[in-house]
This record gives C-alpha cells, sequence and structure tokens, in this order.
C-alpha cells in the first residue's frame, strides 16, 4: 500500500511540470527557455512563480517541454526518503537529454539544494547548479557562472529575506486561486523534520506588500488567496510608520477587507500558535474561509513531547473545542506520522481516537521517515519495524476515509456558496468548485453565465468521500 491519501494536495511530491500559461503569448521577447518542476509543500511551488519572476526579468521564457530548454530547474523537497528519491530519479531523465545536448544547465533548487549543498554536485555529476531557498535573487549570476562551465552554488540561508518586492508569475494558474507567501523558515524544532534546516529562521513579511499582492490578485481577477508559511499564526511583523505590531489575526483583517469577493485561507497552522483572536476573525468575515489545517501528528501524550510539538493530547483537544465553539462549521484537516521512534500500539490508538475526535475532514497521512541531522535522528532509534509503520498508517488512512465519508454525508441536503476554479476533471458540463470548508463540489453547468471566478449556491444532494455532488439553485435568503 502506498500513502493514498498524502501526496494529492499540499504535500505532493509527484506532481510535475505546471503549466506555464501567463507569458507564451509574447514569447518570441524570450531569447532563452527555462522548464521547472516543483516538489513538496505549497511553499515550494510559491518559490517557483517567484524564480519565474526573476528568469522572466532575465530574458528567459517558460517552456513546459524540457527537451528544448536551456534551463532546467527542480525545486525539491527533503521532507522524507521518498521525495529525495523521485528527485534523484528525475535527476537521471534529465540526464540522458544533457547528453544530447551539452549546453543544457540543470539547476536543483529548494530544500535538498540546501539540505545537501555542494554535495549534489558530487553525487550527481550532471547538475550545474545548486541554489537554496534564499538564494534566488543570486540565480543570474550563478547562470552565467554555470554557462562558463564552473559549477555554481549559493545555499546561504538568510534572516532578512522574504522576497517581499517580487511580484511572482503566476505557474499553470486557474486565474482563480493564488498562493501569496507571507513567512519563511521555522523556528520550531519538531524533533521529526528537515524544514527548521532548509528553510532556516523564521521571517515575517511586509505586510503592505502582502496586502498590494492580494489587491493585485483581486485585480487580476483572481478570487482566493491563500496566506502560506510554516506556521502563519506566529507571523509578527513591525510596522514602522505606525510604530505597531501586526499579528496574524491583524493580518488576516487586512486582508479580508481587501474586498469581500475575495476569498482568504491560509497554512499551515501549528496547534500551539493558533489563537483565539484569530478564530475570532475568522467568524467574523465570510470571506475568511471556515477551514483550519491543523496537523496533530500523533494523539499520543508521550509521542508527541519527544517530537517537541509542545502541546498535549488533551491540549489539542481543547484547540479543537475551541475552533467548533467559535466557528461551529469549520472545517479541520490534519497531517499525521504513524510510526514515530518508540510508539507503542497503544499509543498508535491513540492517535486514532484523537482523529474519531477531531472529526477531521481530511488528512495527509505518512509514516515516519528518518531525516539525517534532526534532533530525533540524533537522539531516538527509528525502531517501529517498516512492516509496522506501514500497517498502522494503513489504518490510519482507513479511519480518515470512513471520516471524510462521514463529514460529506452530514453535508447531503445543505446548501453552500462555491467559488467555481474550473470544469470538473470528469465532465465539460460540470463546473467544480469549493465550499469555505475546503470541500470540492461539482455541479452541472445548466444555461447560466457563470464561468471561473464565479460564485454559485450550491445544493447538495449526493457525495462520495473526495466530492459533493450538486445542483444550482438561486440564492438562498
Ligand atoms: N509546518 C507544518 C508542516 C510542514 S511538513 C506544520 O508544522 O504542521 C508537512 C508534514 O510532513 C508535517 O506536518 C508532518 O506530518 C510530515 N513530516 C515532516 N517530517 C516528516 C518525517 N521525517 N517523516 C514523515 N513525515 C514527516
Ligand atoms: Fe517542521 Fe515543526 Fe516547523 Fe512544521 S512547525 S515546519 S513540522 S519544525
Ligand atoms: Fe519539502 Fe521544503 Fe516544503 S522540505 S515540505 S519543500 S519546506
Amino acid at each position: 500500500m502506498d500513502m493514498m491519501l498524502t501526496d494529492s494536495k499540499i504535500h505532493n511530491e509527484t506532481r510535475q511540470g505546471e503549466a506555464f500559461a501567463p507569458f507564451e503569448q509574447d514569447s518570441n521577447i524570450y531569447t532563452k527557455r527555462f522548464y521547472i518542476e516543483s516538489y513538496g509543500c505549497q511553499m515550494n511551488f510559491s518559490d517557483s512563480e517567484i524564480v519565474a519572476s526573476i528568469l522572466q526579468n532575465e530574458g528567459f521564457g517558460a517552456t513546459r517541454n524540457f527537451e528544448e530548454a536551456d534551463l532546467v530547474l527542480l525545486n525539491t523537497c527533503s521532507i522524507r526518503e521518498k521525495a529525495e528519491q523521485t528527485v534523484r530519479k528525475r535527476l537521471q531523465a534529465f540526464r540522458q537529454v544533457k547528453q544530447q545536448r551539452p549546453g543544457m544547465l540543470i539547476g536543483v533548487l529548494g530544500c535538498m539544494a540546501e539540505r545537501l549543498k555542494s554535495k549534489l554536485l558530487e553525487e550527481e555529476k550532471l547538475v550545474d547548479m545548486v541554489v537554496g531557498p534564499d538564494a534566488y535573487r543570486t540565480l543570474p549570476g550563478l547562470i552565467e557562472e554555470a554557462e562558463t562551465g564552473q559549477k555554481a552554488v549559493n545555499v546561504l540561508l538568510s534572516r532578512e529575506e522574504t522576497y517581499a518586492d517580487i511580484s511572482p508569475v503566476r505557474l499553470g494558474s486557474n486565474g482563480v486561486t493564488a498562493f501569496i507567501s507571507i513567512m519563511r523558515g521555522c523556528n520550531n524544532m519538531c524533533s521529526f523534520c528537515v524544514v527548521p534546516f532548509t528553510r532556516g529562521r523564521e521571517r515575517s513579511r511586509d505586510a503592505h506588500s502582502i496586502i498590494q499582492e492580494a489587491r493585485d490578485l483581486y485585480e487580476q481577477g483572481f478570487r482566493e488567496v491563500t496566506l502560506l508559511g510554516q506556521n502563519v499564526d506566529s507571523y509578527y511583523w513591525h510596522d514602522e510608520n505606525t510604530n505597531k505590531p501586526v499579528t496574524f489575526a491583524m493580518l488576516l483583517e487586512m486582508v479580508a477587507l481587501v474586498h469581500p469577493n475575495l476569498r482568504i485561507r491560509f497554512s499551515t497552522s501549528h496547534p500551539k500558535d493558533i489563537t483565539d483572536d484569530v478564530l475570532f476573525t475568522m467568524a467574523k468575515y465570510e470571506n475568511i474561509c471556515n477551514y483550519i489545517h491543523l496537523p496533530v501528528q500523533s494523539g499520543n501524550t508521550r509521542i508527541l513531547q519527544i517530537m517537541n510539538r509542545t502541546y498535549t493530547r488533551e491540549w489539542y483537544m481543547s484547540k479543537v473545542d475551541r475552533i467548533r465553539e467559535i466557528i461551529p462549521d469549520c472545517g479541520i484537516s490534519s497531517d499525521i506520522i504513524a510510526g514515530f521512534c518508540s510508539e507503542t500500539e497503544e499509543e498508535h490508538q491513540d492517535t486514532l481516537s484523537i482523529m474519531d475526535y477531531s472529526r477531521y475532514d481530511y488528512s495527509y497521512m505518512f509514516f515516519y521517515s528518518e531525516r539525517p541531522g534532526t534532533l530525533a535522528a540524533r537522539r531516538y532509534p527509528d525502531d517501529v519495524p517498516l512492516d509496522v509503520k506501514k500497517r498502522r498508517l494503513q489504518e490510519i488512512v482507513d479511519k480518515q476515509y470512513h471520516l471524510s465519508l462521514v463529514s460529506n454525508q452530514q453535508d447531503v441536503g445543505k446548501t453552500f456558496k462555491v467559488l467555481i476554479e474550473g470544469e470538473s476533471k470528469k465532465s465539460e458540463d460540470e463546473w467544480m468548485g469549493r465550499n469555505s470548508q475546503n470541500k470540492v463540489i461539482v455541479f452541472p453547468k445548466d444555461n447560466t453565465n457563470l464561468q471561473p471566478g464565479s460564485y454559485a449556491w450550491v445544493k447538495v444532494h449526493q457525495c462520495n468521500k473526495a466530492t459533493l455532488i450538486g445542483t444550482r439553485i438561486d440564492q438562498p435568503e
């Protein structure tokens, strides 16, 4: 069994070669071509849009076909071993193309670049550039260096870099939903996690530049923004003009005020940092979606402690209670790790029972993968056998399938405001969109003037575990 539910949305390590619609039409103004593939979390996808912007300024146009690219970039993820293996396989495919076209440059960006640094050049001989997540501004110089046949490396991490002034080129966009990166890095030290090493210290982006980006997106026709950070609730930016701090709750409110028709989502919330202020702000603004990604990782207090998550089982449960109290119809999703070091069968049962308690609509589920250099790798033996990890993961996946189905069944008969993202994959006669709780809804187009970016009211009459199926109705009173 593989992690069926895991690699489909945020932590999608296999999603490849996104589309490059925005500037193909003026392709003749570009003298060179780049191709980029992104792996890992939404932040990596968002970073690729920064990279595209930097390259565009250097005269590089995007291509969807790596065989015609002068520059091939892989924006990589290190979160689990499998993520790195996927990238290595991909590099092998590029190697063959490079043998025919030696002038083509291959660059590794992102977290694997940061973790392995110049070791990557020794291990993967045909890689020309290794560029860490805080060094993308130096890409033009690095490309020049690589063009002269030198190996180019910049993996310096920064305490300040937020790329606030760079306007991302939206790659593979549906024209309706977009990411806005609001902070970088992570100051938590979850013992299993490589991110603090690959992304560096936490820093928050200038709030005004975030609002401006949201406004620009709205004007371009976008109707939903997702504010991104490893730990968005610890967003904190000091406004020198007013001499006042901006907290995440304040930022949410500022973005909500950009336009009532612009939906706002955010990810990820660390349970220890999400405040009542944030919950009340969500409740106050209709356009802030009622959906929280609140990774639990484990339902057992001892495991949470050695994971260094800094909350207990009870504390997490009371956070879920608080969310349901302040935002009764809030969707909640989670990340869960099966088989962390020394986890017993009973402790695993605690994870299953906290899933029931939290009634997750969705989860990203993984088995523990030891990452070199992390606290867990140094301190705790990776001692749960692989077959046990996989079996526990399967139990977690089965539980989640059941919870997702039950949650969707409870929505049958309800009416939701849906933001249309595009045509349904299964039928060109149907629209696909999401409700505030982030659930996918499909419904027949009928003969209305709706289009991607429109809102529609949809009454649900059927569901499966992944999708709600409904029909459009007039706006309820
Ligand atoms: N910042 C986010 C998570 C980022 S990583 C947060 O704190 O919630 C995304 C998810 O990958 C994590 O939530 C965790 O469930 C999983 N993950 C991280 N390191 C892992 C590892 N070594 N093995 C398995 N899963 C891991
Ligand atoms: Fe990793 Fe923990 Fe930071 Fe999330 S909060 S990125 S899991 S260290
Ligand atoms: Fe992966 Fe780096 Fe994101 S390790 S999950 S791409 S921050």
